[in-house]
């Protein structure tokens, strides 16, 4: 046996150590056998620390129900929603290197139960099944569509319960508006709480994949006119939704894709 193998034989915690450093650089930051996969993290313990703002917001126990985490990364969502006793936890993202460390995370943390699969958002309905809870956490944001894909999630995978965050720049404010407005009305585009995305044509924190950035007001807004429900907003990011009717459902099919047969009627 090699010096490094009988090493790793002494101590396991090395061979651990090994296999986190080959998936590196990790984004969520949990702690293996007590070792931490991002001890460097920018936000240092994330996403634990943003889970425990919202974590009384969804169900303790989860026996019974389905879950759909979009965009899972690591995996710390989908394995949270294991530990609570979940039928069926599907996790999915369109990086490798991420499922490979949510693997690995699973495993350790003996969450084998859970199926991770390479899937874009954009193919949720590929998947065939409906889920009770979707988790739709920090993904928006890096899309170049994102509209589309809150209709896919609406028109393919939505069962019940959503959990949705984003970042969000601009006002934090809120204004009623009317259902409609004068061509000649220009000023309402300029008040601060009037739903808003920002475009970021190059990067945005080092990061080219941030595309839009929504306000408050944007956020809210989109999740409503895909068909969400805002039932709480336990932290300034994140919102528990109900998946209800589409509100444009009588005079226009949403722009889903793959495209439907316009004759064919929109799910309630
Ligand atoms: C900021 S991380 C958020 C991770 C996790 N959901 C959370 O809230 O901590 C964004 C994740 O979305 C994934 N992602 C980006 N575009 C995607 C797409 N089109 N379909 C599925 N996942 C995507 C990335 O690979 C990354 O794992």
């Amino acid at each position: 046996m090699t010096e490094l193998g009988s090493a790793v034989k002494a101590n396991p915690s090395l061979a651990l150590q090994a296999e986190i450093d080959a998936l590196a650089p990790w984004f969520h930051n949990m702690e293996l056998n007590g070792i931490w996969t991002a001890p460097d993290h920018f936000l240092y313990d994330y996403p634990g620390r943003k889970f425990r703002k919202f974590a009384h917001t969804i169900p303790a126990d989860l026996s019974g129900r389905t879950v759909l985490d979009i965009g899972c990364n690591a995996g710390f969502y989908a394995i949270e929603m294991q530990r609570r006793g979940a039928a069926q936890v599907v996790g999915i993202d369109s990086d490798e290197r991420y499922l490979s460390q949510a693997r690995l995370a699973a495993r350790v943390q003996g969450m084998d139960r859970i199926e991770f699969r390479n899937m874009s958002v954009y193919d949720v309905g590929a998947l065939g099944q409906r889920f009770d809870i979707v988790i739709f956490m920090g993904v928006m944001y890096h899309l170049r569509h994102p509209l589309l894909a809150l209709d896919l999630i609406r028109e393919h995978v939505a069962d019940d319960m959503l959990v949705f965050q984003s970042m969000q720049r601009g006002s934090p404010d809120l204004m009623a508006l009317e259902g409609d407005y004068s061509f000649e009305e220009t000023g309402i585009f300029d008040q601060p709480g009037f739903p808003r995305m920002s475009f970021v044509e190059r990067e945005y924190a080092h990061d080219w994949t941030n595309w839009w950035v929504p306000n408050r007001a944007c956020t809210e807004a989109m999740l409503r006119s895909a068909g969400f429900r805002i039932d709480q907003h336990p932290e300034t990011e994140v919102y528990i939704c109900r998946a209800v009717e589409t509100p444009y459902a009588e005079t226009a099919l949403p722009a889903v894709y793959p495209a439907r047969n316009p004759k064919q009627k929109t799910k309630p």
